[in-house]
């Protein structure tokens, strides 16, 4: 424990996948390339960027389902290491984007949440663990009568609450949620979202929230982090970046977002980015995002800009913005 008013603390979080190139020979692919991000007890940060970027590797590699290559988290201040992530993953869970792939179809509801219980040997007999697991199911809006049945009986939407159940057994104060609600039909993904937003406010829980999808993300998130090939470029209050953005980038991200009112949609002029995301395994010199930014000078083909405070904590990466 320490004194730290941080529950999360990312620090330059590194994570190069080797990629074989032949006999004995590798090349680095950089997906998570010096991130750095804290969350507060209870506050959610969105994380947006176009696929490929590296949200799912952030979450994974925070969470030490990967081994990182660098950097540091911290968990209320105590150091995530080899040694301590088995008693920490009762307090940072995860829930997936695949609510299909991520649960075992052929078990039933009642043991995929009670699986954690088990890892964790949170109850003292039978009967304890049954109420542990039906109360779960209750807080995310499951029937009792669901708890026999199989995943596979379940539509995605129920398929999600159950994953999230799942991740809430253990009572964690953190979860990273990735992309939960785009696997799932247009109409329901409200409501999932609303169930994430209740169950932090009875909770307490702190999310790491990320999704393809800056409407979601706004309106979930206390703040926003852009990512862009392995790193942030921008970091603030949601509000704040949705009606202020400074980066390059994220100002072509938002621009890219339906308004919903015609006359706004009239003034607003969408900026398309020109040529593709470079591959992670050939990384641009320099800044990133240069290569599709008309705002390049010769310094950002040399020097990568690191996330300086415009303000409030309004972080930017950007030499020339
Ligand atoms: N286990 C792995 N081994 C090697 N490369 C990987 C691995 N996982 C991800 N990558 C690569 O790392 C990069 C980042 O992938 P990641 O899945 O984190 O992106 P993402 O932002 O979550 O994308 P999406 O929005 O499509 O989910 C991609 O180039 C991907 O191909
Ligand atoms: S540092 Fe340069 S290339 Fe990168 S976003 Fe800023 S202006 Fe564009
Ligand atoms: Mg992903």
């Amino acid at each position: 424990m320490s004194d730290s008013k941080y529950l999360v603390e990312v620090k330059d979080l590194k994570q190069h996948f080797k990629i074989p190139t032949g006999f004995f020979g590798h090349i680095d692919l950089k997906a998570v390339d010096g991130v750095s991000f804290n969350i507060k007890p209870g506050e959610t940060l969105g994380l947006v960027g176009e696929s490929g970027c590296g949200k799912t590797t952030v979450g994974r590699t925070l969470l030490r389902l990967y081994k990182p290559t660098s950097g540091e988290v911290r968990f209320n201040g105590e150091l995530v290491t080899e040694q301590n992530i088995t008693p920490l993953r009762k307090e940072m869970q995860m829930v997936f984007q695949d609510p299909y792939s991520s649960l075992d179809p052929r078990m039933t509801v009642e043991d995929i949440i009670g699986e954690p219980l088990d890892v964790h040997k949170l109850y003292a007999n039978k009967n304890e663990r049954r109420d542990k697991i039906l109360s779960i199911m209750e807080l995310v809006g499951l029937n009792a009568e669901h708890a026999t049945r199989y995943a596979h009986e379940f539509s995605g939407g129920q398929r999600q609450r159950i994953g999230i159940a799942r991740a809430l057994a253990v009572n964690p104060k953190f979860i990273v949620c990735d992309e939960p609600v785009s696997a799932l039909d247009v109409s329901i993904q409200a409501q999932v979202i609303n169930m994430f937003e209740e169950l932090q406010e009875k909770l307490g829980v702190a999310y790491l929230f990320i999704a393809h999808d800056l409407l979601v993300v706004h309106h979930i998130s206390d703040r926003i982090a852009v990512m862009y090939l392995g790193r942030i470029v921008e970091i603030a209050d949601a509000d704040e970046l949705n009606n202020s953005p400074i980066h390059p980038y994220t100002l072509s991200l938002l621009s890219a977002v339906p308004i919903p009112d015609p006359n706004k949609a009239r003034q607003s002029k969408r900026i398309i980015l020109e040529g593709d995301v470079p591959s992670p395994l050939r990384m641009p010199t320099g800044c990133p995002f240069r290569t599709r930014c008309k705002y390049a000078t010769e310094k950002c083909a040399i020097e990568c800009p690191s996330l300086t405070d415009r303000g409030n904590g309004h972080m930017v990466a950007c030499w020339n913005k």
